[in-house]
């Protein structure tokens, strides 16, 4: 099973479509093992885009991330990380696939909706930057044999 960290942006809570977000990766079968909105402060967004810190559009992704709540999840499953990925769709909105979130909702790069994790590594590290063991629930979930061959 692998875990993935899912980012409602700001600009998709604004809108009003965290719901229709966490539906899409729920009717997936991807299992919510943890689930927070918060304000992310500029010292967790820089870390969670440490990888990005020496890029033109650092600071403007940072000041975005910080702009106005967030909601997070951790999500388990099987191939958790590509799925979500798929499912989020291409970082350019523009260029993203109709059906995907991205390619639903979005136009613009700096407003792309979700954020979701991008190796299984980086699904442990970031999770972990957001939630505690003790915020996350490993529960068993009575489809997961339906779900989960
Ligand atoms: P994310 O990390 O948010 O899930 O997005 P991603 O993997 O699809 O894209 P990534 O390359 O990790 O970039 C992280 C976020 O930085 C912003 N960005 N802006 N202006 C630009 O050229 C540019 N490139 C990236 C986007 O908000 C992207 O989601
Ligand atoms: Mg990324």
């Amino acid at each position: 099973m692998e875990r993935t960290l899912i980012i409602v942006k700001p600009d998709a809570v604004q809108r009003g479509l965290t719901g229709e977000i966490i539906k899409r990766f729920e009717a997936r079968g991807l299992k919510i093992i943890g689930m927070k909105l918060l304000q992310v402060n500029r010292e967790l967004a820089e870390k969670h885009y440490a990888v990005h810190r020496e890029r033109p559009f650092f600071a403007g992704l940072v000041e975005y991330i910080i702009s106005a709540p967030v909601v997070v999840l951790a999500l388990e499953g099987t191939d958790a990380i590509a799925a979500a990925r798929a499912t989020i769709g291409a970082t350019k909105p523009a260029e993203a696939a109709p059906g995907s979130i991205r390619g639903d909702y979005g136009l613009e790069i700096g407003r792309n909706l979700v954020h979701g994790s991008d190796s299984v590594e980086n699904g442990v590290i970031e999770v972990a930057n957001f939630f505690t063991e003790a915020d996350l629930c490993g529960w068993s979930r009575d489809v997961d044999r339906w779900v989960f061959e």
